[in-house]
């Protein structure tokens, strides 16, 4: 009866969420980061995918937008929140909680500052929520190093092309054999070392194609040739990505997702072709392997 009593014991709760109460075999939330140094690959896209496949099967996730410039997957959550509005729809909202650049004039304070506040809101946000999503910006920042090293899995979305990869690796552009890592590579290799290091926690890193285009099959081949070559040596694993879709730019302003397209509150046709990228979702989120998905893959 004690230990039944510690182990439902509530936590301390610094932003009042009631109600809040997890066991300590619960209590750590999985982090999931989003990167790419490479702009415009689908990072924000891609999470906010995510992040509503998870809400839907009734997992609580919070959200932290380390793209402190451009905030589109603030921006996505916001248009979401104005679409429910509007719309009276069912629709989930995950909770965001809003980061900014330090204000700080000296580089090394403003870096110090930054990490004391995101690793304090990281810890509040452990006891409170099953997953953390972590968008991060398409450059290498302080904070995009921050959610890096503090993600269990980073996906990384990678577009269909040889100027994508570059940022993975140098490749020989007669041969296509591998040169070496490149600067994303190695800053992934970092932050798994000081991982490992700190909590001897092996971050699993997803690499997912974007933006498949059916058109050219030479250049597909080729990519998911050197991939293939690439994982053992880099340490990634490659997850089915999604494919050239205009759904995915028309749902942006509406704060939509591919999961919301079939209820009627939200106005909108369900097509063969967006059936098809439901299920390129549902494989993505089964390939994660994140905890307590196993038995709920038939609501994707
Ligand atoms: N599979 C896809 N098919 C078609 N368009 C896509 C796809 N994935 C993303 N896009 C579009 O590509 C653009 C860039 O996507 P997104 O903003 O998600 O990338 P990002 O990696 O977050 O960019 P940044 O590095 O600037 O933050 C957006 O207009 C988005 O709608
Ligand atoms: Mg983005």
């Amino acid at each position: 009866m004690e230990m039944e009593q510690v182990k439902t014991k509530k936590f301390s709760d610094p932003k009042g969420l009631e109600g809040v109460t997890k066991s300590p075999s619960e209590r750590c939330a999985k982090v999931i980061c989003l990167g790419n140094e490479k702009g415009g690959s689908g990072k924000s896209t891609t999470a906010m995918h995510i992040i509503v496949a998870l809400l839907k099967i009734g997992k609580r996730v919070s959200v932290i937008d380390l793209d402190t410039r451009q905030k589109s997957l603030t921006r996505y959550i916001e248009n979401r929140r104005e679409w429910k509005s509007r719309h009276d729809a069912g629709l989930e909202i995950p909770d965001l909680r809003p980061f900014e650049l330090s204000d700080l004039d000296r580089r090394s304070e403003a870096a110090l500052d930054e990490k004391r506040r995101f690793e304090t809101l990281l810890d509040e946000l452990r006891y409170t929520c099953d997953f953390i999503v972590i968008d991060s910006p398409g450059a290498d920042t302080n904070l995009s190093r921050l959610g890096h090293a503090a993600a269990d899995v980073i996906i990384t979305p990678l577009n269909d092309s040889f100027v994508d990869l570059d940022l993975i690796a140098r490749i020989d552009p007669d041969t296509f054999e591998i040169l070496g890592p490149s600067l994303y590579s190695e800053m992934i290799w970092d932050s798994r070392k000081r991982r490992a290091l700190a909590d001897r926690v092996s971050i699993d890193w997803v690499l997912m194609r974007n933006r498949l285009s059916s058109l050219d099959a030479k250049n597909k081949r080729r990519v998911n040739d050197v991939l293939d070559k690439l994982a053992p040596r880099t340490g990634f694993r490659m997850a089915p990505g999604f494919s050239e879709r205009v759904i995915y730019r028309e749902l942006f302003p509406m704060g939509l997702t591919l999961l919301d397209i079939s209820d009627p509150d939200n106005k909108m046709q369900m097509t063969m072709s967006h059936v098809a990228a439901r299920q390129e979702l549902r494989d993505l989120m089964l390939t994660l392997n994140l905890p307590g998905l196993e038995l709920a893959a038939a609501a994707f």
